[in-house]
């Protein structure tokens, strides 16, 4: 039976909702007793998690498929619910592709932010939590620390989220009672613990982690990992791997904590975990073989990432809990459940399960 919220606890919007993080965000929101709704254009997301998400916490999520750059659509949403504050998942992510499809990434990303802050102003809303990225600091010192000057430009998708904060910041300089939160996450990976929700992206991944687990699985064949002549211990680069679920709960404690103005935290677990390393704790932890083979540098990858968490840390108590094992072991369940999910779909519809039933009818 579904359970409705905690009726003292606040209604969130999560766009984005239907997509890697903003599911794993919303159950963590539902689990501390808010009120979800959804709104997403499904373009990179799946109405399924929507339902999973429900399946995990028993709540029920109201689910709207918009896109955020649709000025009225939102109005439409806002009548229809009172918010208290609006977590901003939505948008395009992909480095690779931002290339060739700038504007697009601009639009979506830019306009849709802007478009998003401008409803929430004639609404009264006045918490806003932002997705933003480490891709805006580019080419730093280690550990990158929120006040450092930002380096975007290595790519129009780091660019995108760079103007995005700084519309955010100009809006609550407007308009000081407005709290926004940015929050730039460092490499999310992982799923949630149940293996029902995780990172499934269309075609070919362009993250490490569903790269590794679809090589695992053997339905792709091998893993490039790109350079290993960088200046690190094993010569491969070096990430700030965080698992999902910490930076889902990251949110509700940011949420949680918002007070006006405009803060920005990293969102990472401080330490720096090498490509390298990440495949070994993988193939130890899940007892499976990622078969992987060195290539040439990528252009624009930079050599070493991590953050400084101490801001978060001190500020609102946030601390990622979960380590890199917890993050392969979940991310691995997940891409198994997957695949049995998809294995008795293709059994059902070439009339297994169906058969199966009818003979146990008769
Ligand atoms: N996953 C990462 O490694 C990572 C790292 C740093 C920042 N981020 C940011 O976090 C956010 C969420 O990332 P994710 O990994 O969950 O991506 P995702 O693609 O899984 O989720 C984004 C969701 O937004 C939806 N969407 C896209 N454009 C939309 C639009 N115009 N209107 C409504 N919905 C739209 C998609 O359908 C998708 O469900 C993004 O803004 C991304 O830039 C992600």
């Amino acid at each position: 039976m579904k359970k409705n919220a905690r009726n003292s606890k606040d209604t969130v919007l999560v766009t984005g909702g239907a997509g890697y993080l903003g599911s794993h965000t919303s159950v963590a929101l539902l689990e501390a007793g808010y009120n979800v709704v959804v709104a997403d254009n499904l373009i990179n997301g799946y109405e399924e998690n929507v339902k999973k998400v429900e399946e995990i916490t028993g709540a029920s999520v109201t689910f709207y498929r918009a896109d955020v750059t649709d000025e009225q659509a939102l109005q439409k949403i806002f009548a229809e619910h009172s918010f208290d504050a609006v977590m901003h998942f939505a948008g395009l992510k992909s480095v690779k592709e931002s290339f060739a499809r700038a504007l697009d990434y601009y639009h979506t990303n830019v306009s849709g932010t802007a478009t998003l802050a401008k409803v929430c102003n004639a609404f009264g809303v006045k918490k806003f939590i932002f997705s933003s990225s480490a891709t805006v600091y580019g080419e730093n010192q280690v550990p990158f620390t929120e006040h450092m000057p930002l380096k975007p430009t290595i790519n129009p998708y780091g660019e995108t989220k760079s103007m995005c904060e700084r519309v955010l910041q100009d809006f609550s300089l407007m308009n000081p009672e407005f709290s926004i939160a940015i929050l730039r996450y460092f490499n999310p990976v992982g799923a949630h613990a149940s293996g029902k929700i995780g990172e499934n992206p269309r075609g070919i991944p362009d993250n490490i982690m569903p790269y590794i687990t679809q090589v695992a699985t053997g339905k792709l064949e091998r893993l490039h990992i790109f350079g290993n002549d960088y200046e690190t211990p094993d010569g491969t680069c070096i990430r700030d791997f965080v698992h999902v679920m910490d930076i889902a709960e990251g949110h509700v404690k940011t949420m949680e904590h918002l007070d006006g103005g405009a803060v920005v935290y990293n969102l990472g677990t401080g330490k720096g975990t090498s490509v390298k390393e990440l495949i070994y704790t993988f193939q130890q932890e899940n007892n499976v073989r990622v078969p992987h083979e060195f290539a040439a540098r990528r252009e624009g990858d930079i050599e070493i990432c991590y953050a400084d968490t101490g801001k978060v840390n001190r500020e609102i108590g946030w601390r990622a809990a979960r380590t890199v094992a917890d993050m392969c072991r979940d991310a691995w369940q997940y891409e198994l459940a997957l695949m049995k999910e998809k294995a008795t779909l293709l059994e059902a519809s070439r009339g297994g399960g169906t058969f199966i039933d009818m003979e146990k009818k008769v």
